[in-house]
């Protein structure tokens, strides 16, 4: 990924007036000018959940909106971190002692992630990068950050780390919704222990067919050491796996070794209180969004007459398998995409990790003006908290660049 470093690009800061904004703040925060300033999209993953860590490719699109960051480099070890919104106070800490506190979720944790991920390879600095909060994640974020183009989708493959255009249908706009329910997954578990049942999920399906188990991690690694299609993965998993929850000792007897090395040796700081897995349930998932991912990229490149209709199912079919297998949806997101349908959304999905956040609907535009006055109507109007949020809760977005440099000219 080093060819793919974000561009740098010379800009009058007269013509941008959130980063002239950003500057007046800087100077008077810390009496001193930015060096420069950075940019990196937010993302929407249009169809792919919770499968980028067993492996498998994913298919989400940077955003136009973004977040800005002024900074100057210093010539002591000091860090000075300050946040334009008042609710998040200012923070300082010596750079050769970063210390990442993961049972609390502070917002400065993020950036000091980022400074320590630097010590390791730059191939995968940020998705490794995040994993000092605590998560397990995939790389989908960070790779669609950098790697994002203006007006295409991508379909972002692992091991090695690749991306194709997907070009979208045209006569259809994506819908981000926020459901306002919020759900840290650095402070809960609930985020590693699906990562945690798709790992024991691989190694009980490894095992049954007599591979190297402790070497798999992942479900799609079993996938390719089997040589077998996604379809002929959902009928192993069918034979192997049975849809009552496993016990830790059921696994660990199953794959020969005790609770407490199944514990120390697989499982994440954060699950070790955790007994039981839904292990059949998350692998189908797993194979199932992934084939649709595939599917989803086939309709965009044949663009056959009925595409929008097809896409919209697999949208629809992603939530339902997201919500009743693999159990990240709650019971707002739901209504949300109940309500997006309704108002003639024709696929609606929640979207990222889930258990709160957002949900992305794919409507027509001529029907999009209707959609969010409806959607305005039925989910924010009567709640104060979610209308608090305004008008960054609802909004339509295209395909956004990648993560860029700016130096003021
Ligand atoms: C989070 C993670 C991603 C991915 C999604 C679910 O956003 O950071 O890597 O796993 O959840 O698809």
């Amino acid at each position: 990924m080093a060819a793919d470093l974000p561009p740098t690009l010379s800009i009058q800061l007269v013509e941008e007036p959130r980063l002239l904004k950003l500057k007046k703040m800087f100077i008077s925060k810390f009496q001193s000018t930015p060096k420069f300033y950075a940019r990196a999209p937010g993302r929407v993953n249009l169809i792919g959940e919770h499968i980028d860590y067993c492996g498998y490719a994913v298919l989400p699109m940077a955003i136009e909106q973004d977040i800005l960051i002024a900074a100057e480099p210093l010539n002591t070890p000091a860090i000075h971190l300050a946040n334009t919104n008042p609710l998040y106070s200012d923070f300082t800490t010596n750079a050769n002692n970063i210390q990442i506190n993961q049972t609390e979720p502070l917002w400065h944790n993020y950036f000091l992630c980022g400074v320590k991920g630097i010590e390791v390879e730059l191939a995968e600095l940020c998705s490794k990068s995040e994993r000092y909060i605590g998560t397990e994640g995939g790389g989908m974020d960070q790779s669609i950050c950098f790697l994002a183009e203006k007006g295409t989708a991508k379909l972002i493959q692992f091991n090695p780390l690749r991306a194709t255009d997907v070009r979208l249908p045209e006569g259809v706009a994506f819908l981000i919704a926020n459901s306002c329910v919020e759900m840290n997954k650095a402070a809960t578990s609930h985020f590693n222990i699906r990562v945690m049942e798709c790992r024991l999920a691989a190694k009980l399906l490894a095992k049954s067919r007599g591979l190297d188990w402790k070497a798999m991690a992942k479900l799609q690694e079993v996938q390719v050491k089997l040589k077998l299609s996604l379809e002929e993965m959902l009928a192993v998993v069918e034979e192997v796996l049975h849809p009552a929850p496993y016990s830790i000792e059921e696994i660990g007897k199953n794959l020969g070794i005790s609770s407490k090395e199944l514990r120390t040796q697989i499982l994440s700081q954060n699950t070790q209180d955790v007994t039981t897995f839904k292990l059949y349930q998350r692998a189908k998932h797993v194979y199932s969004e992934a084939a649709r991912v595939l599917e989803f990229k086939k309709i965009c490149t044949e663009a056959p007459e009925d595409a929008v209709q097809l896409l919209g199912d697999l949208m629809n079919q992603s939530h339902a398998s997201c919500k009743d297998l693999y159990e990240c949806s709650c019971p707002e997101l739901n209504q949300l995409v109940d309500i997006c349908l309704q108002f003639g959304a024709i696929g609606s999905r929640l979207t990222g990790a889930g258990w709160g956040g957002c949900t992305v609907s794919m409507v027509p535009v001529e029907k999009l003006e209707s959609f969010l006055a409806h959607v305005k109507e039925a989910y924010y109007k009567n709640n104060n908290q979610r209308l608090a949020l305004g008008g960054n809760s609802l909004f339509a977005t295209n395909p956004g660049g990648g993560a860029t440099i700016f130096l003021e000219s």
